[in-house]
C-alpha cells in the first residue's frame, strides 16, 4: 500500500456517473490487462484489439508500456520498487478511464503478481480483465525487434525481464493466449468471444 501523504483532502463526487457515460457512449467500460514477458505480443494484440473495438464504434484507449514511460512515467527505471509504482500508477489511470466510460488496453510487462492484484483491486466489479500473453521466452528472444534480449545477454542491460529479473506468470487469468502458437487475429476473436459472451460488449 503507498502511503497517502496529502492531508486535508476529501473526494468531490461529480454529477456524472461512470454509469451516466456509459450509457451515453453506449457500451460499458473496463480494462484488458495485457501481461507477459518483453516481445511475447501484448502491444501488437493491444493495437489489433483496438482496430476491432473502434471499428465497432466503441470508444478505446491504450495504455502501453514504451509510451508511457516517455511522459508519465518517465522518472522510473526497472528496479523492482520503480516496477511497482509504474505499475500502481497504470492502476489508477486504468480505473480513471474506465470510471470516464472508456474500454482501454493495458500493454506492460506488468511482472509481480502482487502489482497486478492491486490493480485489480481498484476495480469493485468485473471490469479487470487479465490477459496472459504466454510466449516461450525462446520464442519471444527471437523476436527481439528492439534487440534487448541481446543487450541483456550482453549484459548492457541489466535486470532485463525474463533474463536476470523475474515474471510471475498469472496464475488464473481470466483470458490465456498463447502468441506462438495463435495467429494475431486469432488472438483477438478469443478475446471478442471472451468479451461477448461475458456481456461487456454486444454480440
Ligand atoms: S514493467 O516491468 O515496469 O511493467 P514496462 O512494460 O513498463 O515494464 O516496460 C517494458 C519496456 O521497457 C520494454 O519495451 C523493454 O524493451 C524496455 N526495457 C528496458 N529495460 C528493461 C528491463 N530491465 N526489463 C524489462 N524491460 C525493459
Amino acid at each position: 500500500m503507498t502511503e497517502q501523504k496529502a492531508t486535508y483532502i476529501q473526494w468531490h463526487h461529480g454529477a456524472i456517473t461512470r454509469a451516466d457515460r456509459e450509457r451515453l457512449n453506449g457500451h460499458l467500460s473496463f480494462t484488458i490487462w495485457f501481461t507477459g514477458l518483453p516481445s511475447s505480443g501484448k502491444s501488437t494484440l493491444a493495437v489489433a484489439l483496438e482496430e476491432v473495438l473502434f471499428e465497432r464504434g466503441f470508444h478505446t484507449f491504450i495504455l502501453d508500456g514504451d509510451n508511457v514511460r516517455h511522459g508519465l512515467n518517465k522518472n522510473l527505471g526497472f528496479s523492482p520498487e520503480e516496477r511497482t509504482e509504474n505499475i500502481r500508477r497504470i492502476g489508477e489511470v486504468a480505473k480513471l478511464f474506465r470510471d470516464a466510460g472508456i474500454i482501454n488496453m493495458t500493454a506492460f510487462i506488468s511482472p509481480y503478481r502482487h502489482d497486478r492484484q492491486t490493480a485489480r483491486e481498484l476495480s469493485n466489479d468485473k471490469s479487470f480483465i487479465e490477459a496472459f500473453v504466454d510466449c516461450p521466452i525462446e520464442v519471444c528472444e527471437q523476436r527481439d525487434p528492439k534487440g534487448a534480449y541481446k543487450k541483456a545477454r550482453e549484459g548492457i542491460i541489466k535486470d532485463f525481464t525474463g533474463v536476470n529479473a523475474p515474471y510471475e506468470a498469472p496464475e488464473d487469468p481470466e483470458i490465456h493466449l498463447h502468441t506462438d502458437k495463435m495467429s494475431v487475429k486469432e488472438c483477438v476473436q478469443i478475446i471478442m468471444d471472451y468479451l461477448i459472451k461475458n456481456k461487456f460488449i454486444p454480440e
